[in-house]
């Protein structure tokens, strides 16, 4: 972090808000964001397309340095079994110091940034002014992709994505590197019965005071 660079880490688990939340707030501040997920969706999908194995780490490593951060589609990468596959990958600690190394880089950019992911506050940015860790129910986080899926006309299963969703925290707060959890210093944002416009309000004042305390 430089002078002025102003870092705003965003961690929580799957489908509780923090790609939304991340990107109006990065808006509001006119900070570049970036969705870190993105970056092991993207080596999982390099390894996917080419048929290698998804758990050879010298591989995975190799693909994971060649990830560029200015390619990264979320339509393409959105799709389900790329998570799945991703969080198989990104409990592989040489895949994921190469990813943090690139999305360090990313949130030196000036005049500042929004990273979100799971160990942002933690391992990615552990300096940043700013950590939030926004959270919900498994009940409300499968509810809401629920309606997601069903909303763009597709079909969906309520009790198989809540099964998915207890499954995906498992690994991920369950990983020997990196596991997801709350910063020390992290503000704690239950979205579980909270609009988005509250949770944004919510999240403005908390980066509003530290942006004062800054000047
Ligand atoms: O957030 P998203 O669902 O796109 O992330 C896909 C997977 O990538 C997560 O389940 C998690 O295993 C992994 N991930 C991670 N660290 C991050 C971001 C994502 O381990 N900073």
């Amino acid at each position: 972090m430089t002078m002025q660079n102003f870092t705003i880490a965003i961690d929580g688990p799957a489908a509780a808000g923090k790609g939304t939340l991340s990107r109006q707030i990065a808006e509001a501040y006119g900070f570049h964001h970036l969705d870190t997920g993105l970056t092991y969706r993207a080596t999982a999908k390099a390894l996917l397309d080419t048929g290698l194995p998804l758990d050879d780490e010298i591989i995975a490593e190799k693909i994971a340095r060649e990830v560029e951060l200015g390619g990264l589609d979320r339509d393409i990468l959105s799709k389900h079994e790329i998570g799945e596959a991703a969080s198989k990958i990104a409990v592989m600690p040489s895949v994921r110091r190469a990813l943090v190394e690139a999305q360090r880089r990313f949130s030196e950019k000036q005049p500042g940034t929004v990273l979100d992911g799971r160990d942002i506050g933690t391992v990615v940015c552990p300096q940043a002014p700013v950590k939030l860790y926004v959270t919900a129910s498994p009940e409300v986080r499968a509810r809401r992709r629920y309606d997601e899926i069903v909303g763009r006309g597709g079909p969906a299963d309520y009790a198989e994505i809540f099964e998915d969703v207890k499954r995906r925290d498992e690994r991920d707060m369950g990983r020997a590197d990196s596991p997801l959890k709350p910063a020390g210093d992290a503000h704690l944002l239950d979205t579980s019965e909270m609009s988005i416009e509250a949770a944004f309000q919510a999240a403005k004042s908390i980066i509003d005071a530290a942006l004062n305390r800054n000047t």
